[in-house]
């Protein structure tokens, strides 16, 4: 039917709280669609507690939302031990970083299992589920072997590697088997969906069946591409207001003639950072001290993770180096600051800066980017500087694309984006804004739940 309720699952719950923080796009566009159909959110409470306890379940203008505490071992071996120190580093290609025992991916299926035990029993027979995200691979079967039948997707809000890349994970094989249990699964971009039937044929034992289709022990798979989108034309609005607002007073006033560079991210090895200041060191060397000044914030993230910890320090060092080397008395190139910003506050400032410096070694999408896009003064836009690897490069096509692993290339990109002439900021601009001005995270929810439809699913009926 064409409103059955929406059931998401998710490791974080977006639980409106006041004013602890903002919730990221998508998760406002997944409500606005729960409110609208009826839905139910499930997933960690992100508290960790004493011991297991039974799901707590509130209710926030018409969507319920049940969470659940981890234990402290759970927390350890699901989220810092599995999820985030070897499903994420495989799945962006980094597996160096990967630091496996192998409790954690015990602990990892326990913990998916708890969730499918938790959820199943709140569940109604038309309920059409959504599951997001690395953490949760083997969720699709665990709610299979529970008897749930219904519609049930999974998407991938990160990349997917090439098979052999893939294959690194210890335990892969037997995710990718669980989760070609679900019905549908979705992915950022063409590339994540072709990287993921390569290893689900290689190592997973499925079958292709058509262009769209897997089959894994006679049961069809649809695969989907549906890349994650903002809200453009409600961020430009923002950025724009907030040239009133102090933050962004603040820094234009600091910055005078300064031609601004800026970078948002979270604090994690796959955004580049190193790589984005060695560029800026480059950049900085080459140009007039007082001419121009890099802002970057690092909002801390996984802080339980080695890998993280290694890289807040590599930072800090290297930020230290280029102010020491290069810095004046009255001027210092480098603002780098290790706390998140409001999300308005950084609307305002991605429309104050000439350059958005967005170079990830890898990246589901990156909607930074997008972001960075959508805030720019049609009249007077800023340049974007794009990783390739990021998977917004497959529709931000005119920005400045550059290798994240080729400091001297950023550094060119950089300098070329700084000295654009303004005939050429514009077109570059438009075509982005045209990329991204006439979809919506809205569009992107609707077109999967519609994948996800008995219809659309060409399903039997359930017997
Ligand atoms: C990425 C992942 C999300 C995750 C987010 C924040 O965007 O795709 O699943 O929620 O990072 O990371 P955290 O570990 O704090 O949830």
């Amino acid at each position: 039917g064409g409103m059955s309720r929406i059931v998401v699952v998710s490791n974080r719950v977006p639980v409106p709280q006041g004013n602890a923080g903002q919730a990221g796009g998508l998760a406002v566009a997944l409500l606005g669609l729960m409110q609208r159909r009826g839905g139910l959110w499930f997933g960690w409470s992100g508290a960790v507690a004493e011991a297991a306890s039974p799901p707590n379940l509130v209710q926030r203008s018409g969507v319920g939302y049940a969470t659940i505490d981890l234990t402290e071992a759970e927390h350890r071996g699901y989220y810092t031990g599995y999820s985030n120190g070897v499903l994420w580093p495989m799945l962006h290609g980094l597996p160096h970083l990967m630091s496996f025992r192998r409790p954690d991916l015990d602990t990892y299926r326990r913990v998916n299992r708890r969730f499918a035990d938790a959820l199943v029993p709140m569940l109604r027979q038309d309920d059409r589920i959504w599951v997001h995200d690395y953490h949760l691979l083997s969720l699709p079967a665990a709610l299979r072997q529970r008897g749930v039948l219904g519609p049930t997707g999974f998407y991938l809000h990160v990349p997917f590697p090439a098979a052999d890349a893939a294959a690194v994970a210890p335990g892969i094989r037997g995710l990718v088997q669980d989760v070609l249990a679900c019905d549908l699964l979705g992915f950022q971009t063409a590339s994540d969906r072709e990287n993921f039937a390569a290893t689900a044929i290689g190592f997973a034992g499925a079958v292709r069946t058509g262009d769209e289709m897997l089959e894994l022990g006679g049961r069809p798979v649809r695969l989907g591409v549906f890349p994650a989108e903002i809200a453009a034309p409600e961020f430009a609005a923002t950025a724009a207001a907030q040239m009133q607002a102090e933050p962004a007073r603040l820094l234009a006033r600091s910055l005078r003639e300064q031609a601004l560079l800026l970078g948002v991210d979270r604090l994690d090895p796959t955004k580049g950072i190193p790589e984005r200041l060695e560029a800026f060191r480059r950049v900085a060397a080459r140009r007039p001290p007082r001419s121009l000044a890099m802002l970057q914030i690092a909002a801390p993230s996984r802080e339980d993770v080695a890998a993280y910890k290694r890289l807040r320090q590599e930072i800090d060092t290297a930020a230290g180096a280029i102010n020491s080397e290069l810095g004046e008395p009255d001027w210092l190139p480098l603002r780098l600051l290790a706390r998140p910003q409001a999300r308005d506050t950084v609307a305002g400032f991605m429309r104050l800066a000439r350059v958005g410096v967005v170079t990830p070694l890898r990246d589901g999408m990156n909607l930074v980017a997008k972001e960075y896009v959508a805030a720019q003064d049609p009249a007077d836009p800023g340049v974007l500087v794009l990783s390739r690897f990021a998977g917004a490069a497959a529709q931000l096509t005119s920005a400045l694309l550059v290798n994240p692993h080729d400091a001297e290339g950023m550094a060119e990109a950089i300098c070329a984006a700084l000295d654009m002439p303004l005939a050429e900021r514009r077109a570059r601009w438009q075509d982005a804004w045209a990329a991204i001005a006439e979809t919506s995270p809205e569009r992107w929810g609707e077109e999967f739940l519609r994948a996800l439809s008995p219809e659309a699913l060409d399903r039997l009926p359930v017997a």
